[in-house]
C-alpha cells in the first residue's frame, strides 16, 4: 500500500500563478446541503479529493443521485439531485467517511433526524478521533446515537427519530458540532440555540440561509428555527481553498526568490488567520479585488520572498488558522527569534496529533521545536536541513513537510506524500510548476 517516499530537492526558485484547489468545507456543505434540497443543482469548482469523495459516496448510499464531471485532477462540476430531506433512504450497509471529520460529524447530525437505521465508521485516524463532542448534543435532542468506548469513537450507531431544539453551549470551538446540530436543529421540533467560545468558521450559516433556512445571530448565539419547507437548491462555485493557499503563502514568504500569485481563493474571515500572522512575522503579502462569490469572500493573492520574526499566537483568535498550524511552524522554524503558538490543544485530535507530529518531524529537518500541552514553542534557525521524515497519513503535515522541504539545503525524503489527495490532489504538479517558474 505505502509507497516510496517523495524526494524535494529546494527549488532554485518558486515562481508563478497557481489555482489552488476548490475549498474542502464548503465542498462538504455544498454536496450534504444540495442533497436535502428539492430539486437539483450544479455546483462549480468541487472538490474531487479523498474526503469529499467520500462524503459523495455516502450521500449515494443513502439514496441520492449525483454526477461528478472532472477536469484534471482537482476541479470538477458536481450535479445532484435532492429530493427533500425525505428522499434519504437507510443505507445497506454502513457509511463509510474514511478520513473525514467533517464527513462523519456532519452526517451524524443529518441521520439523527432521519427516520432509519445508520452507522457511519471511518478509517484508523477517524475511528480515534472524539465524537462525543457530538454524541452528546445530539442525544440531548432526543437521537438515539452511540459509539464505542463509552460513546465517544466511531463507529457511530444511529436510530434516527423524532428530535427537539435545545440550546447548546459547546465546550470548543468547533464548526463540524455546530453544522451538526445545524443539521439536526432543522429537523428539530422548536429553535435551537448555539454558542461557542469563539467563532468557528461559518460555512454552514451562509449556505443555510442562502438555501432558505431561517438561520438569526443573536450576540454571539446561533438561533435556527426548523425548517417549514425544504431548503431551496444552491447552485453555487466553490472559491479556491485558503487553507491550500497557505503552503505556498509560507513556502513565497520563506524561499530566497519567490513571487507567487494565487487567484480566487476564499477570504472568509474566519479562515484566514494565517494571513494576519505571516504579515505581523514581516511577510511580503498583498490582497486584491476582494469580491463575494456565491455568498462567500474571495480574494487574489500575491507573495514574495520576505524576511520573517518570530510572533506570539493565542486566544480565540487561533481558531481562524487551526488547520495552518503546521504550515505556520514551519514559518516560524526560520524566522529570526521565539514564535509561541498556544491554545491549539484540539491540533492533538485532528488527523494526528499535530503537535507531537509538527514537532518531532521538523525536529528532524533541524528546527527548534517544543511541543506543549496546547502548542509549540519554536526558536528560529539560520536553516534546515533536508531530512528522511513522515507525514503519518496527515494531508496537512504532508504539505506543511513538503514546504520545509523547499527552503531546506538538501533533500528531503517524505513518506506518505500520497496523503495530500486528502485536500490537495495536484499539490505536487502546483509544486514542479512553481519550481521551473
Ligand atoms: C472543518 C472544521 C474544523 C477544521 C476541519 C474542517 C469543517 O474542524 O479543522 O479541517 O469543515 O467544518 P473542527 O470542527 O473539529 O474544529
Amino acid at each position: 500500500m505505502s509507497q516510496p517516499p517523495r524526494r524535494i530537492s529546494p527549488p532554485l526558485r518558486l515562481r508563478g500563478a497557481v489555482i489552488v484547489p476548490g475549498d474542502k468545507s464548503i465542498s462538504h456543505r455544498a454536496a450534504i446541503l444540495n442533497a436535502v434540497a428539492a430539486g437539483p443543482a450544479t455546483v462549480e469548482n468541487f472538490l474531487p479529493a479523498d474526503d469529499c469523495l467520500a462524503t459523495l459516496d455516502c450521500l449515494r448510499a443513502l439514496g441520492v443521485s449525483w454526477s461528478l464531471e472532472r477536469s484534471g485532477d482537482e476541479r470538477a462540476r458536481l450535479s445532484l439531485t435532492g429530493r427533500g430531506i425525505g428522499g434519504l433512504r437507510e443505507s445497506a450497509d454502513a457509511l463509510d467517511a474514511r478520513n473525514s471529520g467533517t464527513t462523519m460529524r456532519l452526517l451524524a447530525g443529518l441521520l439523527a433526524g432521519r427516520p432509519f437505521l445508520s452507522i457511519i465508521t471511518g478509517d484508523e485516524s477517524l475511528r480515534s478521533r472524539p465524537m462525543g463532542r457530538v454524541v452528546l448534543p445530539l442525544r440531548e435532542m432526543g437521537a438515539q446515537i452511540s459509539g464505542r468506548d463509552g460513546d465517544s469513537l466511531a463507529p457511530l450507531t444511529i436510530q434516527g427519530g423524532p428530535l427537539r431544539g435545545i440550546h447548546h453551549r459547546s465546550p470548543v470551538a468547533s464548526a463540524q458540532v455546530k453544522s451538526a446540530l445545524l443539521l439536526a436543529g432543522l429537523q428539530a421540533e422548536g429553535e435551537t440555540t448555539l454558542e461557542e467560545p469563539a467563532r468557528s468558521r461559518d460555512h454552514t450559516e451562509r449556505m443555510l440561509r442562502a438555501m432558505g433556512a431561517d438561520l438569526r445571530e443573536e450576540g454571539d448565539a446561533l438561533r435556527l428555527s426548523p425548517l417549514r419547507q425544504d431548503l431551496t437548491p444552491l447552485n453555487l462555485r466553490v472559491p479556491g481553498d485558503f487553507s491550500a493557499a497557505a503552503f505556498w503563502l509560507v513556502a513565497g514568504a520563506l524561499h530566497p526568490d519567490a513571487e507567487i500569485s494565487l487567484s480566487d481563493v476564499g477570504f472568509n474571515p474566519t479562515r484566514t488567520g494565517l494571513l494576519d500572522a505571516l504579515r505581523e512575522m514581516g511577510a511580503d503579502i498583498t490582497v486584491s479585488s476582494e469580491r463575494v462569490i456565491g455568498g462567500e469572500p474571495v480574494a487574489d493573492l500575491r507573495v514574495r520572498s520576505s524576511k520573517l520574526k518570530g510572533i506570539v499566537v493565542e486566544g480565540p483568535a487561533v481558531v481562524r488558522l487551526i488547520d495552518e498550524v503546521p504550515a505556520l511552524a514551519v514559518a516560524a522554524a526560520l524566522a529570526r527569534g521565539r514564535t509561541v503558538i498556544r491554545d491549539v490543544g484540539e491540533l492533538r485530535v485532528k488527523e494526528s496529533d499535530r503537535i507531537l507530529a509538527t514537532a518531532q518531524e521538523l525536529r528532524k529537518l533541524g528546527a527548534r521545536v517544543e511541543d506543549r500541552p496546547d502548542g509549540l514553542i519554536i526558536e528560529g534557525v539560520g536553516a534546515l536541513q533536508g531530512a528522511p521524515c513522515d507525514s503519518r497519513g496527515d494531508h496537512r503535515l504532508a504539505m506543511a513537510l513538503a514546504v520545509a522541504g523547499m527552503v531546506a539545503q538538501g533533500e528531503t525524503a517524505l513518506s506518505g506524500a500520497e496523503a495530500v489527495s486528502i485536500s490537495y490532489p495536484g499539490f505536487w504538479q502546483h509544486l514542479a510548476e512553481l519550481g521551473s517558474g
